[in-house]
């Protein structure tokens, strides 16, 4: 009887902590009844607990070097639009209506833009989700694609190689970066969870680095970084960082998580690498510029030939 009624108990506390929304370890306290980083494995559909996770640390001397990993051809990165950025409570994301497209670079298909989030400290403290050698940066973008022929996230969450995430290491610079001041004023509006602004005109260009500098990258095969964890993502992390200065990463430090307090160290800390690879892209800039052009004229054909 007596086991039989803390087993209950015990069953009912399992429940409350596992029903409560998920939280970052910076949101944990001792008022707060979120579920932490430790229990997202226990909440109901993850994958938390896997073993092909995310963010890695890539530890470079144990790469493998891959001279099929061509540079990732971006179609219509450049198209300008009017972009809506939310601050979810988590991050702050913008959603990719017209679907700029990614191939190449060991992709079996084209992936479609879907969405871009970033992760960070404070104030430039250490924030990146990915760390390489070790060394964590103090923000990451992530630009999420699905493989083209499905329509929502959760659908390509369900296909092993559902989802390619890009991602870009932010590095403290003297100046501001002028392609992120109307990201940064936009901040201004969206303080707190829920709230969202408009940006006109904004390119997925003109926030990552010059596309000459897009040949060496990290592929690594793992999952989404926030509960359920699916194991459905194909990882490209870039080398070329992106100079973003210590006022602008301030203003991502003064927005509010959803309980009110300052959102900052966003991210998930590095998870196990286990039985898993990580490879390299590595050809030198002759082959690089060749490969490139042959998967434009690829490209152009294919589109061209589809209509
Ligand atoms: C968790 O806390 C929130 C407010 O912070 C409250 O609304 C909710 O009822 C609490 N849930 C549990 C299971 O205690
Ligand atoms: C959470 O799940 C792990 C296994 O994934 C288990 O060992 C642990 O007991 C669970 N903890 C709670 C509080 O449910
Ligand atoms: C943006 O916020 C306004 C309220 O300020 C709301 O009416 C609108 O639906 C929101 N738009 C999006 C795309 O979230
Ligand atoms: C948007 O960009 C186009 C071309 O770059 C420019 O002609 C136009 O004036 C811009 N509009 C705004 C509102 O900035
Ligand atoms: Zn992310």
């Amino acid at each position: 009887m007596k086991a039989h009624f803390f087993s209950l108990l015990l069953a009912s506390f399992l429940k409350s902590r596992t029903d409560a929304a998920w939280c970052y370890n910076s949101q944990m306290s001792c008022t707060s009844n979120c579920t932490g980083p430790e229990f997202w494995s226990n909440m109901s559909n993850s994958e938390c607990n896997g073993q092909s996770q995310s963010p890695i640390n890539i530890v470079t001397r144990k790469t493998e070097l891959d001279k099929d990993l061509t540079p990732i051809h971006l179609t219509e990165y450049q198209g300008s639009y009017l972009w809506n950025i939310r601050n979810n409570g988590k991050s702050v994301q913008v959603n990719i209506p017209h679907g700029p497209l990614i191939s190449g670079g060991k992709l079996k298909t084209f992936y479609r833009a879907v969405q871009f989030h970033l992760h960070w400290g404070k104030d430039g403290s250490p924030g990146s989700e990915h760390t390489v050698d070790g060394e964590q940066y103090p923000m990451e973008l992530h630009i999420v694609h699905i493989k083209k022929q499905y329509t929502t996230l959760s659908e390509a969450q369900k296909d092993p190689t559902g989802l390619a995430v890009l991602g870009f290491f932010y590095e403290m610079s003297v100046n501001n970066n002028r392609n992120y001041d109307p990201i940064t004023s936009a901040l201004k509006n969206i303080i707190e969870a829920g709230a969202n602004a408009t940006i006109p005109n904004m390119t997925l260009t003109s926030i990552i680095p010059p596309q000459e500098t897009l040949t060496k990258y990290f592929r690594y095969q793992g999952s989404l970084t926030t509960p359920n964890c699916a194991e459905s993502v194909v990882w490209t992390v870039f080398e070329s960082t992106i100079p973003i200065s210590m006022s602008q990463l301030s203003e991502f430090s003064k927005l509010k998580f959803q309980d009110g307090n300052p959102l900052a160290y966003n991210y998930r800390s590095v998870q196990p690498l286990n039985s898993r690879k990580v490879y390299r892209s590595g050809c030198d800039v002759v082959l690089a510029s060749i490969t490139l052009l042959a998967a434009t004229v690829l490209v152009s054909i294919t589109l061209s030939q589809s209509g």
